[in-house]
């Protein structure tokens, strides 16, 4: 049996679609910072958890309150997980960011040192560490995650749709990762019962700047008539003195990935299908 943990998020809801005869909980019903709890909870015939909890709040975890919350809900949480893998002999499926790296140069391996500028990456990588220590375990390494919930593309269809021409970082590269090719990659690492490990999962195709996927998703949406206009980080977050810093460079090397026979798609295709749904 699997357990879909934080499943009310943007992964946990793509996961629940793929395994939807998974047990599927959130923060509700399993608090994973809530040690007791975890330990109370019934992992009897359970053989894969599927990890999707996380405190995805970057300049939340800059403040007091967020900071506990980033350390206890991305370090502690995936902590209290690991130990009941290993109690329980279950394979423990986790998903770090490219946060847990400055950023200064890319693409990202697997094995590259952590260096996180800000408390979300720097609570992410302790949560990795934790989990690195399960005997079955598969880290998935991601960026810039689009799926049923609050994201960058839906923010920016937001804006288009009220006839704004907005200014984008232009200085962040990545690319985007659909939650659906984080589903894939999840299947197809368990099914092909790859060596455990971290592996980088983001789509494919060209490493672009947040001004770039907006120029996108504006001429998708039929938007061409307005205008999307490059500003820096430093531009855009001067004013916002509270923010996170984060890495310039988030673009992650698929190499081990496709290695194991996985297939990503470009970031591209899926964004296509992604607005055409949303405009529809
Ligand atoms: N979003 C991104 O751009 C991005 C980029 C790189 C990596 N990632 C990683 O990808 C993974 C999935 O992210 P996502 O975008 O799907 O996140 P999300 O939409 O923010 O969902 C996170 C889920 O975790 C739940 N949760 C929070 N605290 C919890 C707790 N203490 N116990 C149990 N559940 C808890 C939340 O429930 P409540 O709403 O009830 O709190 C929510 O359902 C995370 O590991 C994240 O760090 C995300």
């Amino acid at each position: 049996m699997y357990v879909i943990i934080g499943s009310k998020g943007q992964l946990g809801t793509a996961l629940q679609a793929q395994y939807p005869d998974a047990r599927a909980v959130d923060s509700d019903e399993l608090d994973i910072t809530d040690t007791d709890a975890v330990n109370a909870f019934d992992w009897s015939g359970v053989d894969v958890i599927l990890n999707a909890a996380a405190y995805t709040n970057v300049d939340g975890a800059e403040t007091a309150d967020g900071r506990i919350a980033a350390w206890q809900v991305n370090a502690q949480g995936p902590a209290n997980l690991a130990r009941i893998a290993n109690q329980h002999d279950i394979t423990l499926v986790h998903v770090s960011t490219d946060y847990v790296f400055d950023g200064a140069q890319g693409p990202h391996t697997e094995d590259e040192a952590f260096s996180p500028l800000g408390v979300y990456g720097q609570a992410k990588a302790a949560g990795d560490i934790a989990v690195g220590l399960t005997n079955k375990h598969y880290i998935l390494r991601t960026s810039w995650v689009i799926g049923e919930g609050k994201n960058f593309v839906r923010t920016m269809l937001g804006l288009a749709a009220r006839d704004i021409s907005p200014s984008v970082v232009g200085d962040q590269i990545g690319r985007l990762t659909f939650t659906g090719e984080l589903v894939r990659a999840t299947a197809h690492l368990l099914e092909a019962k790859s060596t455990y490990g971290t592996y980088n999962v983001s789509n494919s195709g060209d490493a672009t700047s947040w001004a770039d996927v907006t120029r996108a998703i504006y001429s998708l949406a039929g938007r061409d008539d307005l205008t999307v206009t490059d500003t820096t980080t430093s531009e855009y977050f001067a004013s916002k003195p509270e923010a996170s810093p984060r890495p310039l460079n988030g673009v992650l090397s698929l190499d081990k990935l496709t290695a194991t026979g996985f297939q990503s798609k470009d970031w591209r295709e899926d964004l296509i299908a992604y607005v055409t749904k949303e405009t529809a």
